[in-house]
């Protein structure tokens, strides 16, 4: 039992990163060197998905492009003996992944989205990412993490995580009843509580094992949070004929659809990079020691002025 399908839900505007994305895709702001979504694409095949389905609109051409083949550039590249650069453009897809490209034809919430994947989904258990979450720093990738927790009780699985109770206004939130380390069941589900009603402080992350039952409970989900069909309510419907367990996953989840959470992702990926770790380490250090240096400064001057 193996999850053969990657869903990338990547219509969203990005209007919190205007004007980078005026022209261009959110999911293709880079993180160090490589795009949101290239992090993403990477874990689902790490996990052992094959055939990628993006849900896209009109102005996600960047996305097409990059995961497709650019022959001019590889023979340039071939041609100057540029070896790093061939194979780090060649790796964005590697052989035997195949891409599905559907468009959203209206931005009503990630639950319409998730259905219009059925006609690439079909029948099968299918995995979504959303790339604005980057997981990185653990051992085994998330989504493969989850695909383990999947073979062994073929039931969906939510990836979550805890997070501080005034947050539960940006996430879906929910309600769990343990099963083993790390491990439980969802027994209610809610999108984007106040925290006053939310139920626990255990949130949804990006990445999702979901049955083909979803497409049928998500036809009939109406509006929910801000007017949008949300895939939570989908799934709190899915719970009520099927196991949904929540899995705590290993790892660092940066929020990419914030600035903060964005710039974090680039700076801790910045340090373990190959090529400039070992600079920009250097470079941080002497940056807080002049921080640290001026703060020392000035608040010696507030002092003598006080
Ligand atoms: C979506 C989901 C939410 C989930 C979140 C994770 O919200 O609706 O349940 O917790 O992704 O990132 P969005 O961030 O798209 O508003």
């Amino acid at each position: 039992m193996r999850i053969r399908k990657a869903v990338f839900p990547v219509a969203g505007l990005g209007t919190r990163f205007l004007p980078a994305t005026k022209a261009s895709a959110k999911e293709i702001l880079p993180v160090v060197d490589k795009p949101l979504v290239q992090y993403a694409v990477k874990e689902a095949i790490a996990a052992g998905a094959e055939e990628m389905v993006f849900i896209t609109s009109h102005t996600k051409n960047s996305i097409m492009d990059h995961f497709d083949r650019d022959y001019e550039l590889e023979a340039t590249l071939e041609r100057k003996g540029k070896e790093e650069l061939l194979n780090a453009v060649r790796d964005v897809l590697p052989p035997g992944i195949t891409c599905v490209y559907i468009r959203q034809p209206e931005a009503l919430g990630l639950g319409h989205a998730i259905s219009c994947a059925l006609p690439a989904v079909g029948d099968q258990d299918f995995a979504v990412l959303l790339a604005d979450d980057l997981i990185a720093g653990s051992f085994q990738p998330c989504l493969a993490q989850m695909q383990r927790v999947y073979q062994e009780y073929g039931a969906s699985v939510l990836a979550v995580q805890r997070v501080p109770p005034e947050e539960t206004h940006k996430y879906g939130i929910v309600e769990v009843e343990p099963i083993g380390p790390g491990l439980s069941e969802i027994k209610n589900i809610v999108e984007k509580p106040d925290p006053d009603k939310a139920p626990s402080n255990l949130a949804v992350v990006g990445r999702y094992i979901l049955t083909p039952r979803i497409f049928k409970l998500l036809d009939r989900t109406n509006p929910g949070a801000g007017g949008e069909i949300q895939l939570t309510d989908a799934i709190e419907a899915l719970m009520g004929e099927q196991t949904v367990l929540a899995y705590e996953f290993e790892g660092t989840r940066y929020d990419c659809g914030s600035k903060f959470g964005y710039l974090k992702a680039n700076v801790e990926m910045g340090l373990q990079h190959p090529e400039i770790g070992a600079e920009f380490r250097d470079y941080l250090a002497e940056l807080t020691h002049d921080w640290e240096a001026g703060g020392a400064a000035a608040s010696a001057k507030s002092e003598k002025a006080g």
